[in-house]
């Protein structure tokens, strides 16, 4: 139903699979969505306050002549901060004046109050608002409070109230990858002015890994020299009139990174820095090769997955793991340092005869332990300069010193033993806080990796285990949504799969636990929505859009429409040609239509408008007969890892997207009504295959190709047996990167078929895939 972008080049794209092999437990989709409701008095912030009393008293009206006070430094640069974050939000700009006054908005930072590190309270009646904490910190995130009151469609209408507000945890992070694809300083930024407004205080910053060493090091200037460029795969890595190598590079001087953490210290939050050991080391082994394990040469990789080049285990490497360190220290003010420790595949040492004789050296009995000596010598180094160490939940093999923090990303199993054993710990489960995945299961998601984390799910997640011992509760810091980008080119995909579930990691990281309530926060997020345009935040479309889940009737020439939309909300729609708007009819049920239709429909909320633009289905006899691989589904099998992703052209503008299981390129059209049809026709493009799987490489099922180029295959069933039609591929696809082949059914299949459309053959560098199955009738 979806229109497709032409495809005009060759091959595929740039995605990856990073960090993949790991619990890829498909995330149950979301339920049947609750859909909005808002709690009696709820106000529209997120994250919602700890405490929230409604009083007697007329409402306050902000404008741009409200008085705006504050007294001292401190409180003026709150102050200051608030006029902007008002103003950026949607809301009137407000002139900020020194004094105290009796009226109009005040800020007081005051010692005293018993308000926490964090804490704040804010008081407002008929004559105006008042914002007081013990801390800065604390009076900044009084301010963002207050700036939502007064946006989101509230029109500066203030209601009296008495809040006392705090953090449940004090982690509240997002883990920035800028190793894969790389962000400007004005795009980070942007990030830090978002995590603020919604009172997240961490910056995870991962800045070194197999495909970019991203961080200026004075002592070793090879690391971003060499380190910090890589040749993307397939055409994307050409230049598509010269042909000549078009690198990927990109790197941050210490001046920028010293702006980056203090534009974030103004906003309250600490800067972590990530330099990944002893795996995801390929970059910087590139530059430096005596610090590998292989005497191979390397070079910054142009492939996603998992990579078995690792730091060898020499005194050497461990003073020039220090000296970086030294510097990044100097760098960065926050108190832990991440040392990675994640998805370190041993083949490497365990092959290596100097490794091993390191190893006997050293005591250590296996290669987890050769690691856990690693980490325990840098978490003694970080503690002779006063900070503390974090890794991955991986750095619990092999034993970790007591005063290292967890990262439990592999679930919530590492991040549970880690705190029962005493260590502090911050909650970043792949099932629920990597914002790689796709939230919704719309053909207008961008490449990721498919298993969807929904809002309802990113929403839903507890970073405290029932199982964990009372007595071992505080060791849970907080949480972290995790940003990896292998699958994120752009600026504007980032800001896809940020918002809006970035919010709902910022109320569980705030909010306290029994005020957590979805449908009240989905009855709250069309404000937030509103606030993300006017700062200009280009929040995902797919969670507001709505679908199209057609079936026909061939022979009366109608189809049945049902549509739905992720999040629950209200959906409108025209089959006239006229514009949707709330006055528009509301859908409640499917809708039977004759055929040819143009169907329009929107989601909206108390007339609000959730998404920029309709979306609009087409729907004819001929379009009844046709998927993507999107409304296809994936061959039965063990194993599957599917993927979405994007071809590797055109260089410029806009590329095609396909969904394909990479351990078996194979698309399932279930229950096809096979009456009256005579063959099958197939548009497949070539995407390059770039993808290292470690252990998991024998998981790939190529079937064995029969002919020169192999063969397209269509089969029933369980997508087994014999071929019920199969057509020879040719040795490459069309001047456009794709291919038509057709395919005649038996004459003698009948009724509802299950059709398997697979390609034979191993193609790699390369792999075909599906972008289109048409049933063509006789
Ligand atoms: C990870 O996702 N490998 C931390």
């Amino acid at each position: 139903m979806h229109t497709r972008t032409r495809r005009t080049s060759l091959s595929l794209l740039s995605f990856a699979l990073a960090l993949s092999l790991a619990p890829l437990a498909q995330a149950a989709d979301a339920q049947a969505p609750a859909g909005p409701k808002a709690l009696p008095g709820s106000l529209m912030v997120i994250p919602a306050p700890a405490k929230v009393d409604r009083i007697d008293g007329a409402d306050y009206t902000v404008t741009a002549a409200t008085p705006v006070r504050a007294q001292g430094q401190a409180a003026q640069r709150v102050a200051t901060q608030f006029a902007t974050l008002l103003r950026d939000s949607g809301g009137p700009a407000v002139t900020v004046s020194e004094g105290r006054g009796k009226d109009g908005i005040r800020f007081i930072l005051d010692a005293a109050l018993r308000t926490g590190a964090e804490g704040y309270q804010l008081r407002s009646d008929a004559r105006g608002a008042t914002v007081q904490a013990a801390t800065e910190a604390g009076l900044f995130y009084g301010a963002a409070t207050l700036s939502q009151l007064l946006t989101g469609g509230s029109d500066g209408k203030l209601p009296a109230l008495r809040i006392d507000d705090a953090p449940r945890f004090s982690w509240r992070g997002l883990m920035l990858d800028s190793a894969r694809h790389f962000q400007s300083l004005d795009e980070i930024k942007q990030v830090l002015d978002a995590m603020a407004e919604q009172k997240l205080n961490t910056f995870h910053w991962h800045l070194t890994d197999d495909q970019g060493w991203r961080m200026e090091i004075k002592r070793y200037p090879k690391l971003t020299g060499i380190g910090s460029c890589r040749i993307p795969a397939g055409d994307g890595g050409r230049d598509p009139v010269t042909g000549a190598e078009r690198p990927y590079c990109g790197f941050y001087t210490q001046d920028q990174i010293r702006e980056v953490i203090a534009y974030a210290a103004a906003r309250h939050i600490q800067v972590i820095p990530e330099i990944d050991v002893p795996g995801h080391a390929t970059a910087a082994i590139a530059a430096y090769p005596e610090l590998g394990t292989i005497d191979t040469p390397l070079k910054p990789l142009s492939e996603w997955g998992v990579f078995p080049n690792l730091f060898n285990t020499e005194d050497s490497t461990f003073e020039f793991l220090e000296n970086v360190l030294e510097e990044v220290i100097a760098l960065f003010p926050a108190t832990y340092v991440h040392v990675g420790g994640d998805e370190a595949v041993k083949d490497q040492w365990e092959a290596s005869a100097r490794v091993q004789a390191r190893m006997r050296e050293l005591g250590a009995g296996d290669e987890m332990e050769m690691q856990s000596h690693i980490i325990k010598r840098l978490e003694t180094f970080l503690e002779q300069h006063d900070r503390r160490l974090i890794g991955w939940d991986e750095i619990l093999e092999g034993g970790l010193p007591p005063e290292a923090t967890v990262m439990s990303w592999r679930g919530t199993e590492g991040g549970l033993k880690a705190a029962s054993e005493g260590h502090d710990v911050v909650m970043s489960p792949v099932t629920d806080m990597y914002m790689d995945y796709l939230q919704t299961n719309s053909p207008n998601e961008p490449p990721g990796r498919p298993a969807a984390i929904p809002l309802a799910r990113v929403y839903g997640f507890e970073p405290v285990p029932d199982a964990l011992a009372k007595d071992k509760q505080h060791h849970i810091l907080g949480l972290q949504a995790n940003m990896f980008t292998e699958h994120t080119r752009s600026y504007a995909r980032l800001q896809h799969n940020l918002f809006p579930r970035l919010a709902a990691v910022a109320e569980t990281g705030w909010s306290p636990r029994e005020r957590r309530d979805y449908a009240d926060f989905l009855a709250r997020l069309p404000a937030q929505l509103q606030r993300y345009q006017a700062m200009g935040i280009a929040y995902a479309q797919t969670p507001f859009q709505v679908e199209l889940d057609s079936h026909d009737d061939r022979s009366a020439g109608t189809a049945t429409l049902a549509l739905s939309t992720p999040l629950g909300y209200d959906i409108h729609y025209s089959v006239d040609g006229s514009a949707v708007t709330a006055q528009s009819p509301r859908y409640t049920a499917p809708l039977q239509q004759p055929l040819p239709v143009a169907l329009q429909a929107a989601t909206f909320f108390n007339g609000q408008a959730l998404a920029k633009a309709a979306s609009r289905f087409d729907v004819t006899a001929a379009s009844l007969l046709s998927r993507t691989d999107e409304h296809l589904a994936q061959c039965p099998g063990d194993g599957q890892l599917l993927l979405r992703l994007e071809d590797d052209g055109p260089a410029e503008g806009e590329r095609a997207i396909f969904n394909v299981d990479i351990f078996n390129p194979c698309w399932l059209w279930k229950e096809a009504d096979v009456d009256g049809i005579a063959s099958v026709r197939i548009r497949a493009g070539r995407i390059p295959y770039y993808f290292q799987l470690a252990h998991d490489e024998p998981n790939r099922r190529f079937a064995p190709k029969r002919g020169a180029h192999g063969e397209m295959d269509i089969l029933g069933g369980q997508c087994d047996g014999k071929p019920l039609a199969s057509v020879k591929l040719p040795a490459a696809p069309g001047a456009d990167g794709f291919i038509t082949l057709e395919a005649a059914l038996p004459r003698s299949l009948k009724g509802s078929q299950n059709l398997c459309v697979r390609f034979t053959g191993d193609t790699r560098p390369t792999m075909w895939v599906l972008d289109e199955m048409t049933l063509l009738p006789r």
